[in-house]
């Protein structure tokens, strides 16, 4: 059986669409139950809901063989897996935002709000821009307001939850896409198996994008 760990949410509901239709059925999948679990013996496949950004651990250490995993994620925390495809899917982007007035006073660090610490400071470490790094869990928008920060790193979708709290793109620091990843162990094990399966998908990228 062939485990796959898929994000919870609204992006593992579309990626679980691209995997049946790529051949790797389970109808209960999309039951409306708090199950976590679901296997489909007939077509080999067993999945996973996990929360998004715990895939990349599942898969790193062998509980899943395959996975969805946000660049984002696998950009911050460089998890020792395969990166086997673009699924073309839940894109957005990993972007510098602050007050659109904002003006960077060099003679500082620069205070940067962030969840995601490894890509902030790899960003602003190849601009040799020193910073004071805050670590945020979540309503990252909040903290250049209160002056917590003077700009925030943060992923930008649909640029809603910025215009909302009067904050703006000043920098886009990379695309972000879902992507298919793999144990490696599992990879060199099960690879007819996993290779079919990106084969299709790959297939299937350009129908659900
Ligand atoms: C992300 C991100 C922004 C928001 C951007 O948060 O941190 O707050 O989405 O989306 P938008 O550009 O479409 O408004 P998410 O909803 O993933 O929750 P989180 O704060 O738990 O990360």
């Amino acid at each position: 059986m062939l485990n796959v760990a898929l994000p919870k949410g609204r992006l593992g509901e579309r990626v679980y669409a691209m995997f049946a239709a790529a051949g790797f059925e389970c109808p209960a999948v999309l039951e409306e139950s708090r199950k976590l679990i679901f296997e489909n013996p007939g077509a080999g496949v067993r999945y996973f809901w996990v929360k998004p950004s715990d895939v990349a651990i599942y898969v790193e250490r062998g509980a899943a063989d395959v996975g969805v995993a946000g660049k984002d994620i696998l950009l911050e925390y460089a998890p020792d897996v395969y990166e086997l495809l673009d699924l073309k899917t839940g894109k957005c982007r990993m972007a510098v935002a602050g007050p659109a007035d904002f003006r960077d006073d060099r003679r500082r660090p620069l205070r940067v709000a962030t969840k995601f610490a490894h890509i902030a400071s790899e960003h602003y470490a190849a601009q040799g821009r020193d910073i004071d790094l805050i670590r945020l869990n979540g309503s990252i928008e909040i903290a250049p307001i209160l002056g917590l920060s003077d700009v925030i790193v943060d992923i930008v979708e649909t640029g809603k939850t910025l215009k909302e709290n009067d904050l703006t793109v000043l920098e886009t620091i990379v695309p972000i896409s879902a992507r298919l990843i793999a144990n490696k162990a599992g990879y060199a094990f099960r690879r007819q198996q996993i290779e079919q399966l990106r084969r299709s998908l790959a297939a299937q990228t350009e129908e659900f994008t």
